[in-house]
């Protein structure tokens, strides 16, 4: 099993289930000119988080990491009229140039990008009481994680859905003595859940274009 077959069955899906939107090739192509590092989720992975959209029924969502706006925009494509998706991003070009994106996909009115370190954005968040959220993706920086979830399970209703990025990082989730700050905080995160009776989570391992990395999804009861 190699990433060149992993990259040749992504190409299959993108070209039968994914299809090809001009506003996301777009944000993929200005993300790249302006420089923004390559690490937007995948097309397949960016429809999973439009259909958890569609089958959460969001009308509220929120997204911890916008960078150029491409898993934003998949998931405001599924916002009702009037629902609302807010993004955390703490580097004010990846914002700008995601604002501009998601302009281009006429998406300006149902989303937010809020500028700051999501740390210090989540308890203003709940405090204006946006919430409480249908769906949550969890995909800024990877040693905060824990702290995130914890934010996102309190702002969540029942029955909503919180999706994290990048928990497995080709499989070093189970190295115990590595002192990285994303496997010490996809680890922490895992324990935590696993004493959290608030909510049901698995983990689901991903290979693709992206490489081999998971995705956890957590439900909220
Ligand atoms: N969700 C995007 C990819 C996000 S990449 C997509 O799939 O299209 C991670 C983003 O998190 C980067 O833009 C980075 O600037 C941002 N980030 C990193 N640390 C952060 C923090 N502490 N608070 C908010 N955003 C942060
Ligand atoms: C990184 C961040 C991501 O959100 C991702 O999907 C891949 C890599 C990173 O910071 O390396
Ligand atoms: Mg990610």
């Amino acid at each position: 099993m190699s990433e060149e077959l992993w990259t040749e069955v992504d190409r299959y899906i993108e070209d039968l289930l994914v299809g090809n939107d001009p506003a996301l090739t777009a944000v993929l192509e200005t993300s790249k000119a302006a420089g923004l590092p390559d690490i937007a989720v995948s097309p397949a992975q960016g429809k999973l988080l439009n259909v958890l959209a569609y089958s959460t029924l969001a009308r509220r969502i929120l997204e911890l990491g916008t960078l150029g706006g491409y898993s934003t925009i998949w998931m405001a494509r599924a916002l009702p009229d009037g629902g609302k998706l807010i993004s955390l991003e703490a580097d004010a070009r990846h914002a700008e140039v995601a604002r501009g994106n998601i302009a281009d996909a006429g998406l300006a009115d149902k989303v937010d990008i809020w500028i700051g370190q999501a740390a210090d954005l989540l308890p203003k968040v709940a405090a204006a009481n946006h919430g409480p959220f249908d769906l949550s993706f969890i995909d800024a920086d990877k040693a905060s994680i824990p702290e995130y979830l914890d934010w996102a399970i309190r702002m969540s209703r029942a029955g909503a859905l919180i999706v994290v990025d990048n928990v497995v990082r080709h499989g070093d989730l189970i190295d115990a003595s590595s002192e990285r700050p994303d496997v010490k905080g996809v680890r922490r995160m895992h324990e935590m859940l696993s004493a959290d009776d608030r909510v049901s989570a698995t983990s689901i391992q991903t290979v693709g274009v992206k490489g081999y990395d998971g995705l956890t999804l957590v439900a909220v009861r």
